[in-house]
């Protein structure tokens, strides 16, 4: 989001200890577990291929440049922007450039600012690529932008968020739209879910509007993305509080929350259900795991709230030995926490229909890491650790609606701002991108410590974990597998330790199936090329060997646009990622006046404005990405 969500939610004031201190709950803890010895995850071992390079292609420069940049012997198309209608039958509207489409036809048009997204495969050629649309540019959206704000605005507003479904297909060695589509489908900000878990129906949920708590109208600011198993999609809800706004006195629970007298989005005065003054709960409603069948085009969305409430950046999972489904997520605010969610039950045969709950029963933990290289896994669990009505607990629908209190209670400890996360499967490692925090180390706020080592960090790292023993362990062993930044720089907290190709602020992270990570950035349009980011250009998508160390410049975006998405064909030899916000402006929205002032992707027409889109990676020898 623009430089002023780096005014990026800070409202961990909680006291837990940093982890050089040693809490009670520690030492219980510390006296039912040995202490693990510090493992390398240097040697990151079984992910080896048949003596392949992993990197085989040959690294880029950096660029400012407004276009896409890949390695010689790749091809790149463009494929879905903002307001390209999604694709259902008879209900198509065309975009209109000087953006005067309705809140109804957004409605059935690629919503915008694309962020996570999957590849689901069909028969042959085809397959849905199912994505989110984090948010959006209000300057953009609209003729004249923010004048004249209205019911309408607003509703369009809310009808270019959430998430798309489309169909695609390859021919030769492009792909399009399949349109009309019996798959097409949009869930915008007023598309009704259903609430399972242990918060469904909980007191704290209902509303005068839905006296049960059981129907969420709308789901937003939906970031990363995982995929499970049994063929359904996830949506993390990231910066809810964005949306709502109270003008009076903040309880402790809204203020450890975030809750501000005015939100960024003007949706309060219109739609009284961002008026948290008046509708108290419809706060506790989002910052939810969203999961959505997109082979059942009929299907409703469901907030899964067993995996817990928070600024959900989004959701990976993975299986354990014994296929239960363990689903790792990072909540990207300032000090905020790490969480894993170990499903009670293991996945079923029968696709979406035969887990229909799995995520619904399971224990959900937030990790601590220990300055000695070891972590542990607190358990979120009613009745367990003072996680009680005295302690403001009533019931586990209550310890998941307040996670982030509870997380505070048992000592997790408060990241960088985490966004994506990677599971290696093979090694039982987990990799996190902890984006940036310039907050880190000022005053009032806590300093720094082993697993967020740096001062004003501005550059982000990846941090990484070995589980113990399986992925639902409670312990683990960790290490960075990289701080990011230049060693250029002369400030030792800006040059990082990156083997290879420079960059800043990791967020999206993928593995391919060869064992690549692939990595992806997303540092403040204000920041990019000058000062500490200068030689390092637009923001960008790296390849990394996670066995070496190894980390090489793939592909540079466009102009102030960030890099996300990732995801590949059946067969790996299609890529393709999301290009979020070109043009963004350093301010807090584009003038609907200039729209092309910074950047024209993907058309190149001076005058239009520019489009998030989706981007088709191939290489023209039609090979496997990446080698
Ligand atoms: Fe929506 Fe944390 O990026
Ligand atoms: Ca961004
Ligand atoms: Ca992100
Ligand atoms: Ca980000």
């Amino acid at each position: 989001m623009p430089k002023d969500f780096d005014a990026m939610e800070n409202s961990n004031q909680s006291l837990n200890p940093n982890i050089h201190e040693v809490s009670a709950l520690r030492r219980a803890l510390l006296k039912t577990g040995a202490v693990l010895p510090m493992l390398s995850l240097s040697a990151c071992a079984g992910l080896t291929f048949s003596g392949e390079k992993k990197l085989g292609f040959k690294g880029i420069s950096a660029s400012a440049a407004d276009r896409i940049r890949v390695p010689e012997g790749y091809v790149t198309q463009v494929l879905a922007p903002w307001g390209e209608a999604v694709g259902i039958a008879g209900n198509m509207p065309a975009f209109k450039e000087d953006a005067s489409n309705s809140a109804e036809e957004q409605a059935a048009q690629m919503g915008m600012h694309h962020d996570g997204m999957h590849f689901y495969p069909l028969e042959k050629n085809r397959g849905l690529l199912v994505q989110n649309h984090e948010y959006v540019d209000d300057g953009l959206l609209h003729p004249d932008g923010m004048a004249n704000w209205n019911l309408d605005k607003v509703r369009k507003s809310q009808a270019a968020h959430g998430l798309s479904v489309i169909e695609i297909e390859q021919k030769g060695d492009r792909w399009q739209m399949v349109r009309p589509s019996r798959y097409a489908r949009r869930v915008t900000a007023n598309t009704p879910h259903r609430v399972a878990g242990p918060a469904a129906g909980h007191a704290l949920m209902r509303t005068a509007a839905d006296p049960e708590g059981k129907t969420i109208l709308g789901t937003f600011n939906n970031c990363a993305s995982g995929i499970t198993p049994w063929g359904t999609y996830l949506s993390g809800e990231e910066n809810f509080r964005f949306y709502f706004a109270k003008e009076g006195t903040l309880t402790p629970h809204e203020q450890r929350w975030g809750l501000t007298k005015k939100a960024f989005f003007g949706w309060g005065p219109t739609d009284a259900r961002f008026d948290v003054d008046k509708n108290p709960n419809e706060f506790n409603r989002s910052g939810w795991i969203v999961e959505l069948d997109p082979y059942d085009p009929t299907s409703t969305p469901v907030k899964r709230t067993a995996m817990g409430r928070a600024a959900h950046e989004g959701a990976t999972v993975a299986l354990t030995k014994d296929r239960r489904a363990v689903v790792y997520s990072g909540e990207d605010a300032r000090f905020e926490y790490i969480y894993k969610f170990v499903s009670r039950d293991a996945v079923r045969e029968g696709g979406a229909k035969a887990n229909a709950d799995l995520l619904d029963h399971g224990t959900l933990f937030v990790a601590r890491f220990d300055a000695d290289g070891t972590g542990r896994w607190l358990p979120l669990t009613h009745g367990q650790h003072g996680l009680d009505a005295a302690r403001g607990f009533a019931d586990q629908g209550e310890v998941v609606i307040k996670a982030r209190q509870a997380s505070d209670h048992l000592g997790g400890t408060k990241m960088d701002r985490p966004e994506w996360l990677a599971v290696d499967v093979d090694t039982l490692t987990v990799f996190c991108s902890l984006t940036n925090n310039t907050a880190r180390g000022g005053a009032g706020v806590p300093g720094v410590d082993a697993a967020n080592p740096r001062a004003k960090n501005n550059m982000g790292s990846v941090i990484r974990w070995r589980e113990k023993g399986d992925l639902d362990a409670t312990t683990f062993t960790w290490d960075h597998l990289v701080l990011a930044g230049d060693p250029a720089n002369s400030r030792a907290e800006a040059k990082g330790n990156i083997k290879g190709d420079v960059f800043p602020c990791p967020d999206g992270l993928c593995f391919d199936k060869r064992g690549v990570l692939w990595i992806q950035t997303d540092a403040f349009a204000s920041e990019l090329n000058k000062g500490e980011f200068v030689n390092m250009g637009n923001n960008q998508m790296l390849a990394c060997d996670p066995t070496s160390g190894e980390i090489r410049r793939f592909l540079t975006g466009p102009v102030n646009c960030e890099i996300t998405g990732a995801t590949f064909s059946a067969d790996g030899c299609t890529m393709f990622i999301n290009v979020q916000h070109p043009g963004e402006t350093p301010a807090e929205r584009s003038d609907p006046k200039a729209p092309d002032r910074y950047s024209t992707w993907p058309h190149g027409v001076k005058g239009q404005r520019p489009r998030s889109a989706t981007v088709v990676i191939r290489k023209t020898d039609g090979g496997l990405i990446g080698t």
